[in-house]
């Protein structure tokens, strides 16, 4: 019994000692990276300076995989050898083995946060949002909405809808699950400008496909926090100089086939973010 106790005890402190939450990985981002990845520099479009900042740098540029710090840019690049053009911090002092070890246990136990939870969300993982188990998946088919995850990211799914006559019925379904969607393709159906604004209060949303859509540029600009934007055959009505400089946020955009005149090579040579 006493043995038992001991051992039970042991194992606890083991444990205990183990948990690695956000607490002791802010001082070494602080101290190492913020200079470079903060408010004032934000170099390779990374900011590791709050949770809020690192889950959009997370989300921009997948550096971190939870449980999977070998695949995390964040931990990885600052174990590589001396000299590695990549390695991080990319000038000054390379982190302790001790640092490095902390990077590499907070991103296997999952990015934990000071209150416990993880920084990124898995997919499905909300409380509000239902389970997305196999009988839930079957009825979204059953509704031609076709859901792909972002498995390695963890940040929702894509939710694609290919019946244009039933689209609201579609759309209302998506909706409890508004705060994990990252990728909405609505390619193809009739926007209103109900849509509009309900697209605004979706909080992960990055990406959205707009093909052969009719849109305004005064609605698109109202979605000013995307970062990837596809108008391909859209019938896109207003000025698109106007478009690009208001969606400053886009890194990528496709415009409308319609364009690619004068206009848009003209557009080309402005913006770097347009794509072919
Ligand atoms: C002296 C400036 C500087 C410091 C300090 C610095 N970085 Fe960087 N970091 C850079 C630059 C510059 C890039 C962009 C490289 C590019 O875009 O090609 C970058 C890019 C990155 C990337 C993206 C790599 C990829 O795979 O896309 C990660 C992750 C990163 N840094 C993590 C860190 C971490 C973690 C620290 C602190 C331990 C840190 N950096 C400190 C300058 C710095």
């Amino acid at each position: 019994m006493r043995f038992h106790l001991l051992f039970l005890s042991f194992i606890f402190v083991l444990q205990g000692a183990e948990k690695i939450t956000y607490s002791k990985i802010a001082p070494i981002l602080r101290s190492s990276c913020v200079k470079c990845h903060g408010p004032k520099k934000k170099k390779g479009k990374i900011r590791l300076d709050s949770p809020a900042e690192i889950r959009k740098s997370v989300m921009r540029k997948g550096i971190i995989v939870p449980g999977d710090p070998n695949d995390s840019p964040l931990y990885s690049t600052t174990v590589l050898p001396d000299g590695d053009e990549d390695k991080m911090p990319s000038e000054g002092k390379a982190l302790s083995k001790a640092k490095t070890t902390l990077l590499f246990k907070w991103i296997k136990q999952g990015a934990i946060m000071n209150d416990g939870k993880p920084l990124i969300r898995k997919a499905g993982g909300t409380a509000k949002a239902p389970k997305l188990d196999a009988k839930v998946k079957k009825s979204f088919n059953d509704e031609n909405i076709v859901i792909t995850y972002y498995g390695h990211y963890g940040y929702g799914f894509i939710l694609r809808y290919v019946e244009p006559h039933n689209f609201s019925k579609a759309y209302k379904k998506i909706a409890p699950y508004k705060d994990e969607i990252w990728h909405l393709d609505l390619s193809r159906q009739r926007l209103t400008g109900e849509i509009i604004k309900d697209l605004q209060t979706y909080p992960m949303l990055n990406r959205l496909d707009l093909r052969s859509c009719s849109i305004s540029v005064n609605d698109l600009l109202k979605l000013n926090k995307l970062k990837w934007l596809n108008l391909y055959d859209a019938r896109v009505s207003g000025d698109m100089n106007k478009l690009l400089k208001g969606l400053s946020n886009v890194e990528k955009i496709y415009l409308p086939s319609n364009h690619i005149g004068g206009q848009m090579n003209g557009l080309r040579n402005n913006y770097s973010n347009v794509a072919n």
